[in-house]
């Protein structure tokens, strides 16, 4: 058994004020209804789980004029205990840059330790965190440019990976990094050099058919051992049960109309140790 669990501390946002009213990727559609007390208490639910776990979540005040803040994941990227903020690429969204850091800056977070970027990164979006590298989305979202800039902040190697399929257009929607050097995604979201590249750091990893990246099983948040991911994206079960993981289905179909689900909702606030 290779996965092992350690306590997290996340930051999440209510969708108190969650509607789609634009639309910025291809999940969004304006048209549909989106039932606000039916997002809220999935919303809950995934929240009251991580506590229930022995994980501390963290809430960030959700702004009216700020709808996609529940996807709290965005706002920022904390890599041993250093914030680098975000700059988001549509303007509907570039307000929620500033709440994230003034959120640090209220929570004890040194002035030095955090970082307003120069080059458009979508936070945890387009980086995540793996034992030896920080993997990085670009092709709808992040700037290449942020690659490099991630890279100086961090000190950590940076690989840049090219999302090409603009229904998984942040890295968190086709790759979940489960616990050390060991990832699952969906290879079809990527384009065929960034595939390579994939298979030859992660020749273990979990790799997703079709349907279950669709049910967005690949927006899943790791705890080293409990796997929450929608619900829906039962294919992945098995493959993380023979891991050694366990998989934790949830509901977040209200907040899928955004485009957005488990990982989405979920910034893990990495400490130095
Ligand atoms: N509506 C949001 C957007 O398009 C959804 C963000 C989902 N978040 C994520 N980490 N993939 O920006």
């Amino acid at each position: 058994m290779r996965s092992s669990f350690s306590p997290r501390r996340y930051l999440m946002c209510p969708p108190t004020h969650f509607r789609v009213t634009y639309s910025i990727n291809p999940w969004m559609d304006p048209t549909k209804p989106v039932d606000l007390a039916l997002a809220l208490a999935q919303w809950e639910d995934l929240r009251d789980r991580y506590r229930a776990l022995g994980h501390t979540v963290e809430v960030l005040e959700p702004r009216p004029d700020l709808p996609d803040m529940v996807f709290a994941a965005n706002g920022a990227t904390v890599v041993d205990g250093r914030v680098l903020g975000a700059r988001f690429a549509h303007p509907e969204r570039t307000a929620e840059a500033a709440v994230h850091r003034e959120w640090f800056h209220s929570h004890g977070w040194d002035e030095a330790d955090v970082r307003e970027p120069v080059h458009i990164n979508e936070g945890e979006g387009d980086f995540a965190v793996t034992d030896s590298w920080l993997l990085a989305g670009r092709g709808f979202r992040s700037s290449p440019l942020s690659h490099p800039e991630a890279q100086e902040f961090f000190g950590r190697p940076v690989i840049g990976l090219d999302l090409i399929d603009p229904r998984y257009y942040h890295l968190d929607t086709a790759l979940c990094v489960l616990a050390g050097d060991e990832v699952m995604y969906y290879p079809d979201a990527f384009s065929p050099g960034s595939r390579a590249v994939l298979a030859r750091l992660f020749p273990d990893a979990i790799v997703a058919e079709e349907a279950d990246a669709a049910a967005f099983g690949l927006n899943a948040v790791s705890d080293g051992h409990h796997v929450l991911l929608p619900q829906a994206a039962l294919g992945l079960c098995d493959p993380l049960r023979d891991r050694g993981y366990e998989p934790v289905g949830m509901d977040l179909s209200e907040l899928l109309k955004g485009g957005g689900s488990v990982k989405c909702c979920t910034m893990e606030l990495r400490s130095a140790d």
